[in-house]
């Protein structure tokens, strides 16, 4: 043994490695922060023009997005909560501020079956896409358990407020080739002009097991089932039941509907 390597020397060395590459990786991940919040932010924009169908490749997202109007709602009264800025607003649905953790701005929910929380927060940010001043259509966050976890994801819905125009996920951690079939461009294809509600406002739309036969009188409320992967599949159809229902953007849709169909007499 070189009479150099010395114990305290090894430690000294591998000691010095490791804080040098520690030094390096927190500083990569401090300074990557501001441009991986940049690129989730593109992530869900493009998510949000894509469920409308409004992404192309031949406008930046960020351009096309200038085109979206967003705006705050109040689940519980289902009015627009204008006392809170949609661009400061970080609602529930993504990291920091969390409005279902405050029983003053969020409500106890007797199940954990689809939100996995207890609560659910008061206000949601939705999105708006406007022609001349008129609805084109509304893309609303929507998110509940899957298999591994919960899937965040946007519904957008044309101004009818009952058909879909489309539904994308931005997050989750289902099966590659099961469960994340839901990004799947075939199965998104397959939400296109499909019913929400019944005749009597019951949520009807759901992703059943195998596939929809065209030729049924349920087939407007039906999507085709994810196949070996029941549970996603039900989990899709219970957080559609959920935000589309009471507890979700229910009381808002229903007086947005009224609102737009009185303009309509109005205009005629
Ligand atoms: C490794 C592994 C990953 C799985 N991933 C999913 C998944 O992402 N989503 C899902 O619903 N089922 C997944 N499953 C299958 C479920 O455990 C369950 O068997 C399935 O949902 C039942 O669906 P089926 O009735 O269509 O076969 C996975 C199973 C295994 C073994």
């Amino acid at each position: 043994m070189n009479k150099n390597d010395t114990l305290l020397k090894t430690l000294f060395v591998g000691i010095s490695v490791c804080l040098f590459c520690s030094i390096i990786i927190s500083t990569a991940a401090v300074e990557l922060r501001g441009l991986q919040q940049q690129n989730k932010l593109k992530d869900q924009q493009s998510k949000i023009l894509s469920s409308a169908g409004l992404l192309t490749n031949k406008t930046s997202v960020s351009e096309l997005f200038s085109s979206i109007e967003e705006k705050i709602i109040n689940l519980e009264t289902g009015e627009y909560e204008d006392s809170l800025d949609p661009n400061t607003f970080n609602g529930r649905l993504f990291e920091s501020q969390d409005y279902s953790k405050d029983l003053t701005t969020s409500i106890v929910l007797s199940s954990k079956k689809v939100l996995t929380s207890k609560t659910r927060e008061n206000f949601a940010k939705i999105y708006f896409y406007k022609e001349g001043g008129q609805i084109k259509a509304i893309v609303l966050p929507v998110r509940g358990l899957g298999l591994w976890g919960t899937l965040y994801g946007y519904l957008a819905i044309e101004p009818d407020l009952e058909t879909i125009i489309g539904l994308e996920y931005h997050t989750h951690k289902e099966t590659p080739g099961l469960g994340a079939e839901v990004d799947n461009p075939r199965w998104k294809s397959l939400w296109k002009g499909k019913k929400i509600y019944s005749q009597s406002g019951e949520v009807k739309i759901s992703v059943i097991k195998g596939l929809v036969d065209p030729d049924s009188s349920e087939a407007d409320y039906q999507i085709d089932g994810l196949s070996g992967a029941t549970i996603t599949s039900t989990g899709v159809s219970n957080m559609l039941s959920f935000w589309l229902g009471d507890l979700g953007y229910g009381k808002f849709l229903k007086k947005l509907k009224k609102e737009l169909e009185e303009k309509e007499i109005f205009n005629v």
